[in-house]
């Protein structure tokens, strides 16, 4: 098998995508994926104040460094005023220029607590993601009005969304087999 990073996108304490990065965790685990959960809430955003571009920056390195020894990434994405949060985007500044992301597969969950999921937060996104020739897995996931849709233990309480999530799992886990060649 191989090893997933799980992204969650906000460095917000007590985050649902936090909680919802845990419940994919376990989904993964039961089909023998390595999944580790890693939070923009570590992100070391102390060390990025005053634009240290292209300096060596050990704790940004020891952050982002068995994010991109991963097989694949999976990111959970909150919308954030239309968008994803800018931490993200910061995380993704401080990435090895240009090929971090380069022919690596990823999965996209967006959440967020009004009626559209998240959609323009992982649509905006994915034109960073594609723009860095990552290699996106076609089957999103969008969870509106997260608050009442999830529930810690059974995941997505509406059952077709539960059903994309779970289609998106395998499906995202044979594309990931199919790149590695397994
Ligand atoms: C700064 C901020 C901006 C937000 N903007 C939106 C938004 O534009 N649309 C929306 O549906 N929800 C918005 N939300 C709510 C989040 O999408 C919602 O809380 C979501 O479930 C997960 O965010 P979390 O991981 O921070 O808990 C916003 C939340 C915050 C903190």
């Amino acid at each position: 098998m191989f090893k997933l990073a799980i992204i969650s996108g906000t460095d917000r304490p007590n985050s649902k995508s936090y909680m919802m990065s845990e419940y994919v965790q376990k989904l993964y685990e039961e089909r023998g994926v390595e999944a580790t959960i890693y939070s923009m809430m570590d992100f070391p955003i102390s060390e990025v104040a005053g634009g240290p571009y292209g300096k060596e920056l050990p704790k940004v390195e020891a952050f982002r460094a068995p994010i991109l020894a991963s097989d694949a990434l999976l990111f959970v994405i909150p919308e954030y005023n239309g968008s994803f949060p800018g931490i993200l985007k910061l995380f993704v500044d401080y990435l090895p220029f240009p090929d971090a992301f380069k022919n690596l597969p990823m999965a996209f969950i967006g959440i967020a607590a009004g009626a559209f999921g998240a959609l323009r937060a992982v649509e905006q996104f994915q034109m960073v993601a594609n723009y860095r020739n990552a290699l996106a897995y076609p089957e999103r996931v969008f969870v509106s009005r997260f608050n009442q849709h999830f529930d810690a233990q059974e995941g997505l309480t509406v059952p077709l969304q539960q059903e994309l999530l779970l289609s998106q799992t395998d499906g995202f886990i044979g594309f990931v087999n199919a790149l590695k060649g397994r």
